[in-house]
């Protein structure tokens, strides 16, 4: 049993964690070769669609990993938690885990759909001042790169585990 939630739970943090760098690292540099019209008609589509899809898979990274932890795992006992180091680690990883979740739906999905659905800024840039979307861009960089820090350190926690 505990093999197969723990296989669940690796196939699934890929899903996550590789979908959304793959998006970010893959799909994003690749579609700056397009028209603004159409680069931005994929990346709404393609992240209505993805961000369901990886919300749910994250979820239940989250899930699997409380379960490896407790009813599965070591911890029985709040004692287990708080003086073991996997206790500890376990905790981190849980609220890293929770927070990559949450700043994805409540951050990085939101912006980047305020962004695309900003009309006045596509505009612009098809009338030739590329400079408002891409200030709007750069910050939605930066934004997305707190999730990639959080999976750094959550598969720095696995290993430690
Ligand atoms: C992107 C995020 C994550 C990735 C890539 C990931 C990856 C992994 C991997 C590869 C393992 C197998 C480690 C081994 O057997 O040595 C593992 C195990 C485990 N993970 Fe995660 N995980 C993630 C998030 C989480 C979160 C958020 C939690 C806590 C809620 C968690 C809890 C666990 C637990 C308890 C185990 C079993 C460790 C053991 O007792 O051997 N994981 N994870």
């Amino acid at each position: 049993m505990r093999e197969i939630i723990l296989l669940i739970h690796i196939l699934l943090a890929i899903v996550w964690a590789g979908g959304i760098m793959f998006i970010g690292w893959g799909v994003y540099p690749a579609s700056m070769s397009l028209s603004l019209t159409i680069q931005r008609k994929l990346l709404t589509s393609l992240m209505k669609w993805a961000h369901h899809f990886l919300t749910l898979a994250g979820f239940f990274v989250i899930v699997t990993g409380i379960l490896l932890g407790t009813i599965l795992g070591p911890i029985r006992t709040w004692d287990i938690l708080w003086d073991t180091a996997y206790g500890n680690t376990w905790l981190a990883a849980l609220l890293i885990g929770t927070f990559t979740l949450v700043w994805g739906i409540i951050v990085g999905y939101r912006e980047m759909m305020m962004i695309f659905t900003d009309d006045f800024l596509w505009r612009e840039a098809e009338d030739g001042n590329k400079k408002p979307l891409t200030r709007e861009l750069i910050r939605l960089a930066a934004l997305e790169s707190v999730e990639v820090i959080c999976f750094i350190i959550l598969i720095y926690l696995m290993i430690s585990l």
